[in-house]
């Protein structure tokens, strides 16, 4: 391509700023435009990013008038649906942030626009390029653990809930599930192949977030700082997952693999408050099996490296665009974790099992 490829953004608070870095870094790149609902933010952002030569707009749908290649989607959770259907059907490639969306028929909304405009939706998640969590693939994709039958997954910080945006219904939908449970969903239905849910019991709370005396914003705190939620599969396997913004507990347990043949146990890399080996950071992959006749525990070495994961999820995106590539994490894959986070919300509302209603 001998012309640069031509961004937008939509939605400029903290999260734009990465893309806008990583984007920066491309020389086949140049942003166009940004756009954002708070009127004259998105000019002041891109004065403030040094963007010189982007127009800024008031509104996402001004925006999508512009010629553009692609655009990254960087707006709280509850407005990923409008964006992200607006951007398809106006003919732009979108790299869309985490979560997907809030409700199952909102990620059908946008699946369905990438499929019919013929562009491509892909989703942000930058854990996928630690070699690690690729390597977690390949062990459990190459047989080694047998048939595997139960997944315990998810992840805690003892303390570490957001504001803003994060904890409003109206703007974000939801809280830890969809915010950092989508992570953790991802990391453990990627390294599974994606296998279809069929139900979902879950339960959430939010005693620390309601409560001044953990969160400065207590009163405005409206969605969930915990949850947790068993899944089941087709192929009798089962799945639980558990998400802590805040909990008086210093882990919620490593993520483990259970199959017929062995097992696969995973840990994060830090002890910290934030630690999580949903983010990316995976600090040790051990190998449980027996070996004559006896228990034994392999550890797994893990691949060094130094790559800004950020950067390579953008930059993915990019080269997918530019070299006429198919969506490096599909829509329609991220539909699937999307009929569970609906699922849990559904079921802790209901207080009882639901069923999982994801299209054929
Ligand atoms: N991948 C990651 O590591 C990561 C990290 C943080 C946030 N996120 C995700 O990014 C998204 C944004 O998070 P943030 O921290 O930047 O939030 P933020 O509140 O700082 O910024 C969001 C911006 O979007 C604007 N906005 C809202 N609706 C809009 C619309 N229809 N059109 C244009 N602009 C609109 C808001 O005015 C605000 O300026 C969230 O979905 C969040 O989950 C991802």
């Amino acid at each position: 391509m001998s012309k640069k490829l031509r961004i937008g953004i939509i939605g400029t608070g903290g999260i734009a700023k990465a893309h806008i870095s990583a984007y920066k870094k491309l020389d086949y790149v140049e942003i166009v435009g940004v756009a954002d609902v708070i009127p004259g933010k998105a000019s002041a952002f891109a004065q403030k990013e040094g963007l010189t030569e982007a127009a800024s707009f008031d509104s996402h749908t001004n925006l999508l008038h512009l010629d553009l290649d692609g655009v990254s989607i960087c707006t709280p959770n509850v407005s990923h649906h409008v964006t992200t259907v607006d951007s398809l059907r106006s003919g732009k490639n979108v790299l869309l942030e985490k979560p997907m969306s809030v409700t199952l028929q909102e990620g059908i909304d946008m699946t369905q626009a990438a499929k019919e405009s013929g562009k491509m939706l892909t989703l942000g998640f930058q854990p996928r390029y630690d070699p690690n969590m690729k390597l977690l693939q390949t062990i459990v994709q190459s047989g080694r653990l047998g048939n595997v039958y139960y997944v315990e997954t998810g992840g805690g910080r003892r303390r570490g809930m957001p504001g803003g945006t994060f904890i409003s219904k109206q703007l974000a939908g939801a809280g830890a599930m969809a915010d950092i449970g989508c992570y953790s969903l991802d990391m453990a239905l990627n390294t599974l192949g994606y296998p279809r849910p069929l139900t979902v019991s879950a339960f959430t709370s939010n005693h620390f977030g309601t409560n001044a005396l953990y969160h400065p914003e207590a009163s405005k705190f409206e969605v969930e700082d915990f949850g947790v939620a068993m899944v089941r599969f087709e192929n009798d396997l089962v799945l639980q997952f558990k998400i802590s913004w805040a909990m008086h507990m210093d882990t919620l347990g490593a993520t483990m693999f259970l199959g017929t043949d062995a097992g696969l146990k995973v840990t994060p890399a830090g002890t910290g408050p934030w630690s999580g080996v949903w983010d990316g950071s995976v600090g040790s992959i051990t190998l449980f099996h027996d070996e004559f006749g006896g228990h034994t525990a392999t550890p797994v070495p893990l691949v060094e490296h130094k790559l800004n994961l950020f950067d390579q999820k953008v930059h993915d995106f990019a080269e997918a665009v530019r070299d006429g590539r198919p969506a490096p994490i599909p829509g329609e894959q991220i539909l699937i974790q999307q009929a569970i986070i609906d699922g849990v919300l559904r079921s802790a509302a209901a207080r009882r099992e639901v069923s999982v209603e994801l299209p054929r």
